[in-house]
């Protein structure tokens, strides 16, 4: 799985479905203006720059360890606080924040239970710490026709429906509990994105962006070929703009 790629092909793959989760993660999580926030694995920074909107330049603040993203973020957010930092090693004091947010990142989080930990550590006292995950087995309708394609054509293509954790509700209720945060609570939230045609969907899985774009782009040319007609099949051949939705779960707890 690869995040070290330039932020714009992000943008293109995922960064449109991160852009329409940040206002309901924002809105879940009980963010207001006023508070100090920082955004836990913030790639190129789709929820950065919601949070930013809200709370202004000086009360953000936001880590991620890969160095292309990284710096598109901060190439978003001229003077942010944005620095190269995993979840499991935050770069900020205890209770720093008033909130710790993790879009669509405790999956990919080496060590969840340290890195959520440590987003509990820079939050004060009563501070939020949330954060969200894509329903890869059901509800998230890109990466579920993009498995189901490649299982057609392999078997053993590594769909994330199987693979990733914190899938649901339930796991990620029960890490943020194993954390210590307190009035736990989950919820789904649902989005939508509309393509201007199939190739805008297509082109940039090409482009090795995570589990689905680095298994694309690691095929050769004939099976990415196959692959891209068993793809464009099982969303039914479109012709023109299609929408596609997308469920995640939103987890929240208190310190
Ligand atoms: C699916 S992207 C989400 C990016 C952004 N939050 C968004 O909503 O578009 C996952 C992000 O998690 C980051 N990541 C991977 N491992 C991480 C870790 N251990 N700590 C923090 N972030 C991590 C990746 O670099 C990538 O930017």
């Amino acid at each position: 799985m690869s995040f070290a790629v330039a932020g714009d092909a992000y943008d293109r793959f995922m960064g449109r479905y991160s852009r329409e989760l940040a206002p309901k993660v924002i809105e879940f999580a009980g963010i207001e203006s006023g508070m100090r926030v920082v955004d836990i694995g913030c790639g190129p920074g789709a929820l950065t720059d919601e949070l930013d909107s809200l709370v202004g330049r000086e009360s953000v603040s936001a880590a991620d360890p890969s160095e292309p993203f990284v710096a598109a973020c901060a190439e978003r957010l001229p003077g942010a606080d944005v620095r190269r930092a995993e979840a499991e090693a935050l770069p900020w004091e205890d209770g720093r924040f008033d909130a710790a947010l993790a879009q669509l990142v405790v999956n990919f989080m080496q060590d969840p239970l340290a890195g959520v930990g440590e987003m509990r550590r820079v939050v004060r006292s009563g501070g939020v710490v949330a954060g969200c995950t894509w329903d890869y087995s059901d509800g998230m309708q890109l990466l579920r026709a993009f498995w189901d394609a490649a299982a057609a054509l392999d078997p053993d293509a590594p769909d994330e429906g199987r693979t990733m954790r914190y899938r649901s509700a339930e796991e990620l209720d029960e890490l943020w509990r194993r954390v210590g945060l307190d009035e736990v609570a989950t919820a789904p939230l649902v989005v939508k994105t509309t393509y201007a045609g199939f190739d805008e969907l297509w082109q940039p899985l090409t482009l090795g962006v995570g589990p689905a774009g680095a298994y694309c782009s690691g095929l050769e040319p004939k099976r990415q070929e196959a692959l891209r007609d068993e793809l464009l099949v099982r969303l039914r051949s479109p012709e023109g703009p299609f929408t596609l939705s997308a469920k995640a779960w939103a987890v929240r707890g208190i310190r």
